[in-house]
């Protein structure tokens, strides 16, 4: 049997690979003629009030907000904290860089520490070893299917008098002891990009139980205008709310288009969180069979899991028998799947999307300057992780059902029946 890299036929093709995403009906179509028919493009129209009513109801908190994207709102939440200049901020070494790029932006310093290896999550125990008394946020990444554990990490911050913006960019509807991310901290923050789990093309949501917060994070968002009253909405362009003195900001606002492609993926949200969860069970239970192969942990705590990427963990020397190398086992993986197995994210102490001594305007001064160097971090578990262990891909993956399943399987078992060349490949 001729492995894929070597020009034999994949176990499954690019054809039966293949996963409709994202996944549309006539409910969106019908929703962005309506928007485009209203004239109401933007500016809190009827969409985007029941985007941000439906998203309250379904994460458990008082307030949402919608924004252009889950980087910004990132920055509205570390703004509406009040953190700025002289602030440290406490986050994983392991995401993607926007988590630590936008704590670069509002003038503080990022703090990388270092992830559990079972979780690829934040260690609770680093957290705390790395809090200062220059320290004014922590931000937890729910990722790869994986909480940190927020128990501890809740506990530490209380303790600390600190708030924990959660950044569940990889995570809409997942729960921790039966909350849903983004009402676990004192701000949640997600990401609506393409290739989230939930997607309007772009945007970002913002979720708290804090009427104050909420209050200075729709000024950020919109031009540092109050928050509208139900007289102001829905207007269309032009109709503004009162102006007045709240926090100074630019237009951070989401379209009305957007929230009408929202609304309709919403329902199918839970259903499709259902379906990559269930094969996702069934998967890990696999890779408990199979020398070398380990699912990320499961924690009994986390009582749904949602994934933007499903991930396991290789261990080369053991995997058909040792010497097949980590780089030659994803490439072989992907060429029999026909679809894309890789790294998880860059270490963010070298991460080449993480650049942030690349802009003068973060010159602000030598000490500034010096503590947001990356490199002075140093991130043992990740580097590993990046290195020698993850394998990871799209949430499509898990919307493939049984027949994504059964070539999982087969793929895996053609590797090690393989194995030899495998090795050589290495
Ligand atoms: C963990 C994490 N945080 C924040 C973001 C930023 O979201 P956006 O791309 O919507 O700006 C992403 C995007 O992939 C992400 O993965």
């Amino acid at each position: 049997m001729k492995l894929a890299i070597d020009g034999g036929t994949p176990v499954r093709s690019r054809e039966q690979a293949h996963v409709q995403w994202p996944v549309w009906g006539e409910e969106e179509k019908a929703n962005l003629r309506a928007v485009v028919e209203s004239g109401v493009w933007s500016y809190s129209g009827p969409f985007e009030r029941r985007l941000l009513a439906e998203w309250r109801e379904y994460v458990g908190t008082n307030h949402a907000l919608a924004a252009a994207n889950g980087t910004v709102t990132l920055q509205i939440a570390l703004e509406a904290l009040g953190v700025g200049y002289g602030d440290e901020v406490i986050l994983p070494g392991l995401t993607w860089q926007a988590t630590a790029a936008v704590v670069v932006d509002v003038n503080a310093v990022p703090v990388l520490v270092d992830v559990e290896p079972d979780t690829w999550c934040i260690d609770p125990v680093a957290v705390e070893a790395a809090i200062t008394d220059r320290t004014a946020a922590i931000i937890v990444v729910h990722l790869y299917g994986n909480m940190p554990d927020m128990d501890r990490i809740l506990e530490i911050a209380h303790r600390h008098g600190l708030p924990v913006i959660e950044d569940s960019a990889h995570q809409h509807g997942a729960e921790w002891n039966g909350k849903k991310t983004g009402s676990l901290g004192t701000i949640g923050s997600f990401s609506l990009q393409l290739s989230k789990v939930l997607t309007g093309g772009e945007g970002g949501l913002l979720t708290t139980d804090d009427h104050d917060l909420w209050e200075r994070m729709d000024a950020l968002r919109n031009c540092g205008r109050r928050p509208e009253t139900d007289d102001d909405a829905g207007k269309g362009s032009g109709a503004y709310a009162t102006d007045g003195d709240l926090i100074q900001s630019g237009n951070y606002r989401i379209t009305e288009f957007q929230a009408a492609i929202l609304v309709a993926g919403l329902k199918r949200l839970d259903d499709q969180n259902a379906q990559r969860e269930r094969l996702a069970a069934k998967l890990d239970d696999y890779l408990e069979t199979v020398p070398g192969l380990s699912p990320m942990k499961r924690d009994p705590r986390q009582t749904r899991r949602t994934y933007f990427n499903w991930a396991f963990r290789y261990d080369a020397e053991t995997f058909g028998g040792g010497g097949v190398a980590t780089p030659a086992f994803r490439r072989a993986l992907s060429a029999e799947l026909s679809t894309d197995f890789e790294q998880c994210y860059e270490p963010l102490n070298d991460c080449t999307l993480y650049r942030p001594r690349t802009k003068k305007r973060y010159k602000i001064n030598e000490s500034h300057w010096a503590a947001i160097d990356p490199s002075r971090f140093h991130l043992p578990v990740c580097t590993e992780a990046f290195i020698n262990t993850s394998v990871t891909t799209h949430h499509s993956f898990l919307l493939g059902g049984e027949a994504a399943y059964g070539a999982f399987v087969e793929a895996i078992e053609k590797m090690i029946a393989s194995v030899e060349r495998l090795r050589n490949a290495s």
